[in-house]
């Protein structure tokens, strides 16, 4: 059984808080967009496609229980909009939930505009809901097989391959398999994975806590590295590629990631070592042209300060806490997406097409 982030049956929506991880394996009611809201700005669910995902599920869960609130369709237009555009606004810088929040808001529309009932208006917003999760796991499929073939044949076949991830992009931050740890994973199905390194993540710690987890469950042959450690490791092992996911990918191929992502592809490029972004193309925002245009969160200087509930740094001490960093194209070998491994330079024509 693979682990499983958000579970969704019969109009209830539960997601593994992931604050408690690896410790505790506990699930979570989300009822509605409020506790939507809430489990996505506190990092209870995380990663850019799952933040997507579970937004959407929580305003399916809230329109499952209050099927009859609603006198009309465009009262519930209304609704669904206006609940959308809160979710946006619970993590700013991966566009998933906010592409997700435009498409079913005019899904919504149509549905609106349709000559159907106000019942079957709601149960089509649900049916989209919760087609995300199966769109999502076929998507990564794709994205870990383009990927793990580019990264063998790269190296000529090689059937023992090492590569270094950051944060985490797996089950857990997807509705299952993941992108740069579907990769990952398809690489170890293949028989073509030697190791892979996976970084700390500080300061929240996705690499120790999450990614680490689900390797070690996925019993992936797998090393823990400090995020020092990157640049130290690929000048004294053999590193094939740089896997890392995105939560906003700009029309240029800048692409917004876990802070620390921007080092490892500058040491990568001084080592010569592929870097790769994998992502699905929900996460690829056209309206924007460069990576400087993207909304980079800043989180609570508790995150840095403590661990675990303890104080570590100097009293008195002043904090910088960006939970992303921009790694700019001319670093990036491809984008791994479901439609193929494409170039930075290739993006915008290649979607414009499709
Ligand atoms: O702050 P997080 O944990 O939501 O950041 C997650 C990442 O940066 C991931 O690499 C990204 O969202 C892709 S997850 C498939």
């Amino acid at each position: 059984m693979t682990l499983q982030s958000i579970s969704w049956q019969d109009g209830k929506l539960q997601i593994l808080d992931q604050l408690k991880l690896p410790q505790e394996t506990e699930y979570i009611a989300v009822k509605n967009v409020n506790d939507g809201w809430q489990v996505i700005n506190k990092m209870q669910v995380r990663g850019a496609p799952a933040i997507a995902i579970v937004g959407c599920l929580s305003l399916a869960a809230e329109l499952a229980e209050a099927k009859s609130t609603y006198n009309e369709k465009a009262q519930l237009h209304k609704d669904v909009s206006s609940k959308l555009e809160y979710l946006v606004s619970a993590r700013p810088t991966a566009v998933n939930m906010k592409k997700a929040a435009e498409e079913l808001s005019n899904v919504s529309k149509s549905l609106c505009e349709k000559s159907i009932s106000l019942q079957d208006m709601v149960k089509s917003i649900i049916s989209w809901c919760e087609k995300m999760l199966e769109d999502d796991v076929n998507t990564n499929k794709k994205i870990g097989k383009f990927g793990a073939e580019a990264i063998i044949s790269s190296n000529e076949g090689n059937s023992s391959v090492q590569v270094i991830t950051h944060c985490n992009t797996g089950s857990l931050a997807t509705a299952g398999y993941g992108t740069a740890l579907g990769v990952i994973r398809a690489l170890h199905d293949m028989g073509h994975l030697n190791k892979a390194f996976c970084t700390e993540t500080r300061p929240y710690n996705q690499g120790a806590r999450l990614t680490a987890y689900e390797l070690v469950y996925e019993k992936i042959p797998s090393v823990l590295i400090c995020d020092s450690m990157g640049a130290a490791l690929m000048n004294s092992q053999k590193i094939h590629a740089v896997v890392v996911g995105a939560d906003r990918v700009t029309r240029n191929g800048d692409t917004a990631n876990k802070i620390g992502t921007y080092q490892l592809a500058v040491c990568a490029k001084h080592h010569n070592i592929p870097f790769y972004v994998c992502a699905p193309t929900t996460s690829i925002d056209l309206s924007l042209a460069h990576g400087k245009d993207i909304p980079i969160e800043e989180r609570p200087h508790k995150e840095m300060t403590d661990v675990a509930g303890t104080r570590i740094a100097a009293p008195g001490i002043s904090c910088w806490n960006p939970a992303f960093d921009v790694t700019p194209a001319e670093l990036i070998t491809g984008i791994v997406t479901e439609l193929g491994v494409l170039k930075p330079s290739e993006l915008f024509k290649k979607l414009q097409d499709n």
